[in-house]
């Protein structure tokens, strides 16, 4: 607790950080990624059959995506770092500390992405005469820079659920290279391809730009495409989740489906396999060149699609339980090897913000806020997602008082409560208190009758 807590009312924090994150992944893969390698590929097919039509058309997709990538895309990228610094300063001051030199290539290869984008993007129709093979080259130079910020993020973000030998021997190449590196990698740039695909099949197939003949040739192309890279990312998440401990991979049907219907994992399957089957058929209508099936098709198979990205962070976030980086941090950013120390000695005499108030001065936030905000704030809320007052609603004091100290053992995910017995007591003590406020609006049924509730 070495930093405020900032408390996000309604989302809490943890749906704060995913919104920007998942609307990046969506952006820096399907359009970054896979869009933007198409366009290349486009032009670069356009140069050597000389088909100007083709090449016009590349161009025309080339406008939004450019858009897209360097506002929304950067926005949002630069947005989780400021979600994250906010929210989670400890852990994300912790992944600095270990992935240091990474990050810092990766900065510069975000920065080169953008000055190879934007003259890729400018300077087409000039170059167009003399300098084709020049431009094309910008665009595949523009692809590899892409892919190496791709290569670069994945160690990281495999290091947050499977950080293998790194907790033992503390070396960055243990880190960086960790069992879920490569499957991960591959499933981000194959899916990244595939949504990129599908990204273009919609704008092709709804734009008025090409002529008949050309549209039947590109959507054969995206059919094929969106197909074999598919397939091809589906192998890679399989490979992915093979190589993610059995003690993670359990969590993953109420990871994604909540405690409330995670004993209809039939729910799951059904989904994953209607998001494959639509996204098959829709590519499958590109490629026979069925332009009223491939139109019907193409935005349930676009959503769909958008939902096992979802699903797929969701679960990596999730599965790894009451971590933030096994073996080094809880979720809660509370480094495991300090969490003997704060029961022993106290959270709140070790939170250098929350004492540091001028003296005389009543704390800005009762102690068992701060201790709630501080343990269990960074996945629960107050009156929002994961509401702690709906988790404790109709419990006794006593029984609150016990759940707070067994939380590790009551959900899988939830890491233990870090402070002395007596925090632990002010903390339920308050929970209690504004859990008991929703509870006289719901009006609780009165003490005795079925079920013998005790008050
Ligand atoms: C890493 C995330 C995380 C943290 C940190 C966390 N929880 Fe939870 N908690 C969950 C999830 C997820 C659930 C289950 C939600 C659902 O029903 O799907 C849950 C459920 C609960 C429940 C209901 C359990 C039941 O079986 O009815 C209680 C009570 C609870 N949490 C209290 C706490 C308290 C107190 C803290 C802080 C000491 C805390 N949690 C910290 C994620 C977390």
């Amino acid at each position: 607790m070495l930093f405020p807590t900032f408390y996000v009312p309604g989302l809490g924090q943890g749906m704060s950080i995913a919104l920007v994150a998942v609307v990046h992944v969506l952006i820096s893969h399907g359009f970054a990624i896979g869009l933007l390698t198409l366009i290349v590929l486009m032009e670069h097919l356009a140069l050597r059959r000389g088909d100007g039509e083709l090449e016009d058309l590349a161009r025309h997709l080339l406008k939004p995506a450019v858009i897209i990538v360097t506002a929304v895309g950067a926005v949002t990228g630069a947005g989780i770092w400021f979600t994250v610094s906010v929210l989670a300063p400890q852990g994300i001051g912790s992944m600095l500390r270990v992935f240091f030199w990474p990050w810092f290539i990766e900065w510069i290869a975000f920065t080169l992405e953008v000055l190879v984008l934007l003259p890729y993007y400018f300077l087409w129709e000039r170059m167009r005469a003399k300098h084709a093979g020049l431009h094309l080259a910008l665009g595949w130079s523009y692809v590899a820079i892409a892919f190496c910020s791709a290569f670069l993020i994945s160690g990281i973000l495999g290091f947050m659920l499977t950080p293998d030998g790194w907790v033992q021997n503390q070396r960055l190449v243990s880190a960086f290279f960790n069992p879920t590196f490569w499957p991960q990698l591959a499933l981000r740039f194959l899916g990244g391809l595939a949504l990129g695909g599908l990204f273009c099949l919609g704008m092709v197939l709804f734009s008025r730009k090409p002529a008949a003949e050309l549209r039947g040739q590109v959507m054969r192309l995206l059919g094929g495409w969106v197909l074999a890279a598919g397939a091809l990312a589906a192998l890679a998440a399989w490979f992915y989740f093979s190589a993610v401990p059995r003690t993670y991979s359990v969590h993953k049907v109420f990871a994604v489906l909540t405690s409330r219907l995670s004993q209809e994992a039939w729910l799951l399957w059904l989904g994953n396999i209607l998001a494959v089957v639509v996204v098959a058929a829709a590519a499958a209508a590109a490629l026979a060149r069925l332009k009223l099936a491939a139109r019907l098709l193409i935005i349930p198979a676009l959503i769909l699609a958008v939902g096992l990205v979802i699903e797929f962070e969701r679960s990596r976030e999730f599965i790894r339980g009451p971590y933030l980086m096994p073996g080094y941090m809880y979720a809660n950013q509370v480094p495991l090897a300090r969490g003997e120390l704060l029961k022993r000695r106290g959270m709140l005499s070790q939170a250098a913000w929350y004492a540091a108030q001028p003296p005389g001065l009543e704390p800005r936030a009762p102690a068992g806020h701060a201790l709630f905000m501080a343990n269990c704030g960074v996945c629960h809320s107050i009156g929002g997602l994961n509401d702690i007052r709906d988790r404790l609603a109709g419990r006794t004091q006593p029984s609150v008082g016990v759940m707070v100290r067994r939380t590790e053992q009551m959900v899988p995910f939830m890491p233990a409560f870090s402070g002395t017995p007596d925090e632990a007591l002010t903390m339920a003590a308050y929970l209690y208190e504004i859990s008991g406020q929703r509870r006289s609006i719901d009006a609780a049924p009165p003490i005795g009758r079925e079920g013998g509730r005790h008050e």
